[in-house]
C-alpha cells in the first residue's frame, strides 16, 4: 500500500504521515528533507540556490546530511523552496523517491508532488491543509521552543512568501491531486487529525 499525504509548510502533514506510517507499518520518507539537504549542501559549497546548475550540482549530497538537526531550520526550508523550483533538481530526486514508494509492501511519502508526480498511483493520498495564521502559530511556537526569538509577522510572511513560491513554480506545483483527500487540520487536535486521516485512507483502500 502507498500512501501519498501532500501539503503546504506546518500543515501537520509530517506529523500524519509519520503517525500513519507507524499504524499501519509502513517506512516513511520525508521528501522534503531531500530537498533541504540540497539546500544545506548549496550553502556549505557557497553556491548560489537561484543558480539551476548550482542546486543541481549540490544534489550529490552526503547521506549523513539527512541526519543534521540543521536541515529543520527555516532558512533551510526558505533554500529548499529555491532549489525545488529547479526542474532538474527535481528530475535528480526523482528515482529516489519513485524507488522509495515502490518498495515491496508499500510506504508512506510526504511532500508536496507526491500524489501528483512521485506516486500518481498511490493507493491512499491526503492533501493536508490549514489556514496561514494558524500553521503560522505552530510554526513560531515550536521555533521559540528551539530558543529563537523570532517574531510570529515574520514567520507568517514566510510562510505565505514558500506558499507562493511552492505553488506558482511551473514543475510539479503545490496543488492537491484530483483524487486526494482533503484533511484540514485548522481546527482539529493532533489526535483528532490522525483519527480522521486514519478514517479518511481506509476509505480509499
Ligand atoms: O516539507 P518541507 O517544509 O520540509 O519542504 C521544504 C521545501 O522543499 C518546500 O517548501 C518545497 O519547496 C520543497 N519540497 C518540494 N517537493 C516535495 C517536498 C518538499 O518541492 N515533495
Amino acid at each position: 500500500m502507498i500512501i501519498a499525504v501532500d501539503g503546504p509548510a506546518a500543515s501537520g502533514k509530517g506529523t500524519i504521515a509519520r503517525a500513519l506510517a507507524s499504524h499501519y507499518r509502513l517506512p516513511y520518507l520525508d521528501t522534503g528533507l531531500l530537498y533541504r539537504a540540497v539546500a544545506a549542501n548549496v550553502a556549505r559549497h557557497d553556491l548560489d540556490p537561484a543558480i539551476e546548475a548550482d542546486a543541481v550540482a549540490a544534489c550529490d549530497f552526503d547521506e549523513a546530511l539527512l541526519d543534521d538537526p540543521a536541515l529543520r531550520d527555516d532558512e533551510t526550508g526558505k533554500r529548499a523552496s529555491i532549489v525545488s523550483a529547479h526542474p532538474l533538481v527535481r528530475a535528480a530526486l526523482f528515482h529516489r523517491q519513485r524507488r522509495f514508494a515502490n518498495q515491496p509492501g508499500g510506504a508512506v511519502l510526504d511532500g508536496r508532488d507526491i500524489g501528483t508526480v512521485i506516486a500518481p498511483e498511490a493507493d491512499a493520498k491526503l492533501f493536508v491543509k490549514a489556514t496561514p495564521t494558524i500553521r503560522a502559530r505552530r510554526r513560531h511556537s515550536e521555533l521559540r521552543e528551539r530558543g529563537s526569538n523570532v517574531s510570529m509577522d515574520k514567520v507568517l510572511a514566510d510562510i505565505r512568501a514558500r506558499d507562493l513560491r511552492d505553488s506558482m513554480r511551473s514543475s510539479a506545483p503545490l496543488v492537491a491531486a484530483n483524487d486526494a483527500a482533503l484533511l484540514d487540520t485548522s481546527f482539529l487536535s493532533i489526535e483528532a487529525a490522525l483519527k480522521r486521516a486514519i478514517e479518511l485512507v481506509e476509505r480509499q483502500v
